[in-house]
């Protein structure tokens, strides 16, 4: 896959919430950067070789900068503590160009947005983008506290400027009284040819899942910012790539992205834990053990391409367009 690398310089740094900065990160002569669709994220990529996705929250349309927010992870293994810490305004930073595996579908069909924390982030896009599109939308906003809960005032003017077709309404769960969104009357208060979206920790869009699994497959959608531990690969096959002509075994608890590293191949990657869609690759031959959290059921039994940090083989042997 051709990845487009841009160097881009930090614009300005805003203080959105605890623990929550937003970067506007901009050309260097100001050009118009590639344009992107609500729900696309762009890669950092951090000096330490750490690469890290963010949603953009730009109104689709707005090419002149790229607007993303990073929450501070107290389990940071580097990436949000280190932009937090040392990106700064005027400093260069590597940028690969905006992917989009969460986007809106094109339909008139109302909107329901469920936001979970910095889960938000994709969400913000959808409402603006809605907008323009002049399509109702309802957003379910849940934080544990208001001053956690980044984006307020950005989304009350997006509602405002709605025309009376966008709704927001905010939970704080750990406030005082504070309950957890009622995922279920949330669900059941759509109309039925609504659309929901859902970005949000794990646990949450569990029920999220629950509570929308009796609407149909292709209304529901969501997007994880990042994955519960997941089993290790299975490893123990071999994995060839076609157009370099190498082959390795790729050994049990390892997966196929380890393996490549390890052998000196460059490949393009960034969560390593199957939700950011950085190092998807085509699958020539062979049957994939689908593991990632972004393909749909479809999608993978189509087994045309596979997320190579944390899927495997389901049989003895992968060949991929490598
Ligand atoms: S590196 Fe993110 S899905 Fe594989």
């Amino acid at each position: 896959m051709l990845i487009l690398m841009l160097d881009l310089f930090v614009k300005s740094v805003t203080w959105e919430a605890e623990g929550v900065h937003s970067y506007d990160l901009r050309a260097p002569d100001l050009s118009p950067l590639p344009p992107a669709s609500a729900g696309a994220h762009i890669d950092l990529v951090l000096p330490q070789g750490l690469t890290r996705s963010y949603s953009l929250l730009n109104a689709p349309g707005e090419t002149r900068r790229y607007w993303v927010a990073v929450q501070k992870d107290p389990q940071s293994r580097g990436g949000s503590a280190w932009i937090h810490q040392q990106l700064k305004v005027g400093d260069r930073v590597q940028v690969q160009a905006p992917r989009n595996h969460f986007a809106l579908v094109d339909s008139p069909a109302p909107v329901v947005l469920i936001a979970g924390g910095i889960g938000v982030t994709p969400l913000v896009a959808m409402a603006a983008q809605l907008n323009q599109r002049q399509t109702p939308w309802v957003m379910h906003y849940s934080a544990r506290t208001r001053a956690r809960a980044a984006f307020i005032d950005h989304l009350q003017n997006l509602q405002a400027a709605s025309g009376g077709l966008g709704q927001l309404h905010l939970n704080f769960d750990q406030e005082p009284g504070g309950k957890m969104l009622d995922l279920a009357a949330i669900v059941n208060a759509a109309p039925v040819d609504a659309h929901f979206y859902a970005c949000g920790p794990a646990p949450m869009l569990a029920a999220y899942q629950a509570a929308a699994s009796q609407r149909p497959a292709e209304q529901v959608h969501w997007e994880h910012f990042s994955a519960a531990p997941a089993a290790p690969p299975a490893g123990g096959f071999q994995v060839h790539l076609a157009r370099s002509a190498r082959s390795f075994t790729v050994a049990p608890g390892a997966s196929i992205l380890d393996t490549l590293l390890d052998n000196g191949v460059s490949v393009s990657y960034s969560c390593m834990e199957g939700v950011c869609g950085a190092c998807e690759t085509r699958v020539i031959s062979g049957e994939v053990d689908h593991k990632d959290l972004i393909l749909t059921p479809a999608e993978q039994a189509q087994n045309k391409t596979m997320m190579i940090c944390c899927s495997g083989c389901k049989g003895a042997e992968l060949t991929l367009d490598l």
